[in-house]
C-alpha cells in the first residue's frame, strides 16, 4: 500500500519519528557522511502556485538522497490546458516514483492522491501544509529539546492552511495551541473538533490582549493566502490588530521563540523587528523544510 502525506493526520502514528529522522539525517549530512537513501528515484513535482521554499528545498533534498526531481508548472503541462488529474496521476505514476503537489484546492489534491499510484506529498493546498507543520515541530524541537507540554500561540488567519495543520500538528505531538483570530477567520469546525480528539488544551480566541502570556511559541503567517488576494483590502481591515509586535512578544516566555513559514510581509502578521529579531529562528525554519522533507520523502517510500 502506498502512503501519502495531505494531512497532518495521515502521521498521526509516526509524526515525532519522522522529525528525529530529519534531525539525524539533518546531522549525518552536516557532518559528512552520505545520505543517499533514495539513489536513482524520481520525484514530481506539480505547482498551481507559486514557490521559494518548498520548491528549492524539494529539489534540493532529492538531489541530497541520491535521486532527481522534475518542476512541472500547471502551465507548462497539460493540466493547464484541461487534461484531468485522474490521467495526469495515472501517467505520472508511470515515470515517477514519488509526486509532490501544490494545489489551489483539497478536492484536487485527494484527486491526485486517489489516482496516484505513488505516494503523493502535500506541498500546500487551501486547508493544510503539513511538510511546514512537519518542518516547524521539527524547529522547536532543536530549540526546546521537546515537544510535549509547550504551548504554541498562533495570531492571524486561523482559517488558512497553517492553522488548521498546526492546530493537528500540535495536538498528535501533545502541545497546547492558542489560536488568535478575528471570530471570521476561525478554523473549520474540522479541525478544532479533529484536534479536541487529543489529550491538550485548545483555544480559539479573538482576544489579542495579553494572548502570548506563558508561550514557548509564537507563530503567525500571512493575512492572505495564495487564492484570498480579491479579498485583500477586507483583510488588511479585518487584521489590523493582530499584528505580532515586541509588546506581544515579550508577554511570551522569555525564551519564547517566533515561527513564520515565510513569505512574510512586514508591518501586517509581523514587525520586521520581531521576525528579523533575536527570539526568531524564522531561517532555520526555512532551512528545515530540506531536512524535513528528506525525512518524509524517505518514510513514504519505505
Ligand atoms: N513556506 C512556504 O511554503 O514557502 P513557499 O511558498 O516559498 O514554498
Ligand atoms: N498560508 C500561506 C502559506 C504560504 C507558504 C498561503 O497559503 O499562501
Amino acid at each position: 500500500m502506498k502512503r501519502d502525506l495531505i494531512s497532518m493526520l495521515d502521521v498521526k502514528d509516526d509524526l515525532e519519528k519522522i522529525i528525529n529522522l530529519a534531525i539525524k539525517l539533518k546531522g549525518k549530512a552536516k557532518n559528512g557522511e552520505s545520505i543517499e537513501l533514495l539513489k536513482g528515484k524520481t520525484l514530481g513535482m506539480i505547482f498551481e502556485k507559486s514557490s521559494t521554499r518548498t520548491r528549492v528545498s524539494f529539489e534540493v533534498g532529492m538531489t541530497k538522497l541520491g535521486g532527481h526531481a522534475i518542476f512541472l508548472s500547471k502551465n507548462d503541462i497539460q493540466l493547464g490546458r484541461g487534461e484531468t488529474i485522474e490521467d495526469t496521476a495515472l501517467v505520472l505514476s508511470r515515470y515517477c516514483d514519488i509526486l509532490m503537489f501544490r494545489a489551489m484546492s483539497n478536492e484536487s489534491m485527494k484527486d491526485l492522491a486517489k489516482f496516484s499510484t505513488v505516494p503523493v506529498i502535500s506541498g500546500l493546498d487551501d486547508k493544510e501544509h503539513p511538510c511546514q507543520i512537519v518542518t516547524d515541530l521539527m524547529s522547536i524541537k532543536e530549540h526546546k529539546g521537546k515537544l510535549k507540554g509547550l504551548n504554541l500561540v498562533y495570531i492571524g488567519d486561523g482559517g488558512n492552511n497553517m492553522a488548521h495543520s498546526y492546530l493537528l500538528g500540535c495536538a498528535i505531538v501533545g502541545m497546547n495551541v492558542k489560536i488568535v483570530a478575528p471570530k471570521n477567520y476561525w478554523p473549520d469546525d474540522y479541525f478544532v473538533k479533529e484536534a479536541k480528539k487529543f489529550d491538550i488544551k485548545l483555544d480559539v480566541t479573538d482576544v489579542v490582549d495579553n494572548c502570548t502570556t506563558n508561550a514557548d511559541v509564537v507563530a503567525t503567517d500571512t493575512w492572505v493566502s495564495m487564492g484570498d488576494e480579491k479579498e485583500k483590502e477586507k483583510r488588511l481591515r479585518d487584521f489590523q490588530s493582530f499584528t505580532v509586535n515586541g509588546s506581544l512578544m515579550s508577554l511570551a516566555k522569555k525564551d519564547a521563540i517566533f515561527l513564520h513559514c515565510l513569505p512574510a510581509y512586514y508591518g501586517y502578521e509581523v514587525t520586521k523587528e520581531v521576525a528579523h529579531g533575536k527570539q526568531s529562528v524564522i531561517f532555520d525554519e526555512a532551512e528545515n523544510r530540506l531536512w524535513a522533507q528528506i525525512a518524509i520523502m524517505v518514510t513514504l517510500c519505505k
